[in-house]
């Protein structure tokens, strides 16, 4: 029996652990059990109720950001600052992966710099989870700087600001392994347990393991593509009526008394820091096919903003 997993109640048959502290090894074989201390890296919108959850599903969980500010909000909510990225049992990365002054461009500069850290200080066989939302191919590279000593998934947020009760950490995600020990492992840190002899927690987070870790990267810009979309279709309507001498408001609720059509709000063009990136994120994830209809969408964009301002423009009499 392996002496280090004497008397933790966890099934050994069905796993092949290894020794846990060399960084040579590689994670393949090493399909580790148990989760204890979480590192969540990035305590912002997104980051701090996750570390908020790891911490009430009862891990030891730490936090780490680079603005104090975020760093200090995360330890008056009891979450540990960690001094360095060693001895963790799972990577958290929720760091903003947009460029710095323009959020409407992709970037994982900061998000890969944090890998680095972990590649030196990290032990074998820990799992690094990226949560954050991140270009096509990033999860790859990302376990080819780790050279798989620690297993690697994705599993993209869903989180909504607007209702975090209903849509916060727990809700049903997709995830994806870059290698089958990598999902294995990651399943065991988010999901339901189906093993009966294991009585090791999780996050008890719904996942939807997807065979393709590309496949999770895609669905979460997807996603937001679509959103882009619905807004999109908005404002043009929006314009066409201003075009036309028809009265918006009326035309979207006559509209929206048909039971599969919901046409939205235009409200101030398409912003934040998520649904123009992404959008972008997608548009860029294919060099041969680019989708014509999510490109005429964010000129659309464009001229819903342009006439915003010309009528507020007009409107203050500038
Ligand atoms: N906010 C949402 O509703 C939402 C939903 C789903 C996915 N996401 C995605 O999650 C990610 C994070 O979004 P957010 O809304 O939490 O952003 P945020 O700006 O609120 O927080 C990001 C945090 O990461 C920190 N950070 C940046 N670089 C860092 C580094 N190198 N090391 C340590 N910390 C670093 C920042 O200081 C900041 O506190 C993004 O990829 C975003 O697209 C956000």
């Amino acid at each position: 029996m392996n002496a280090e997993l004497e008397n933790t109640g966890i099934d050994q048959r069905s796993f092949e652990i290894l020794p846990r502290n060399s960084k040579m090894q590689s994670a393949d074989q090493q399909t580790q059990v148990e989760f204890n201390k979480v590192l969540v890296v990035g305590l912002g919108q997104i980051g701090l109720p996750v570390a908020k959850y790891v911490k009430e599903k009862g891990y030891d969980a730490y936090g780490y950001d680079i603005s104090s500010k975020a760093m200090n909000i995360a330890e008056g909510a009891s979450i540990k600052k960690a001094n360095n990225f060693s001895e963790f049992d799972v990577y958290i990365l929720c760091v903003s992966t947009h460029k710095q002054g323009d959020l409407f461009s992709p970037q994982i500069d900061g998000l890969l710099s944090v890998v680095e850290r972990i590649s030196t200080e990290a032990k074998t066989g820990a799992l690094l989870s990226i949560e954050s939302t991140i270009p096509k191919g990033t999860s790859k590279k990302v376990f080819e700087m780790l050279h798989h000593r620690l297993h690697v998934v994705h599993a993209p947020h869903r989180w909504y600001a607007g209702e975090e009760k209903k849509h916060g950490i727990n809700q049903p995600r997709t995830i994806g392994g870059v290698c089958d020990c990598c999902l294995k492992v990651g399943m065991q840190f988010y999901g339901f347990l189906s093993d009966k002899n294991n009585d090791n927690r999780s996050l008890g987070i719904p996942m939807h393991p997807v065979t393709e870790i590309e496949i999770a990267e895609i669905t979460k810009v997807v996603e937001n593509a679509h959103r882009y979309l619905q807004i999109d279709f908005a404002e043009e309507l929006y314009l066409y009526c201003q075009a036309n001498n028809i009265n918006f408001p009326e035309l979207r609720d006559a509209l929206n008394t048909k039971w599969n059509v919901n046409i939205l709000e235009p409200r101030d063009g398409i912003g934040g820091h998520c649904l123009p990136k992404d959008t972008k994120m997608f548009l860029q994830s294919s060099k041969s096919v680019r989708s014509k209809i999510v490109l005429a969408a964010t000129e659309v964009d464009q001229d819903y903003r342009r006439y915003r301002q010309k009528r507020g423009q007009q409107i203050r009499g500038i």
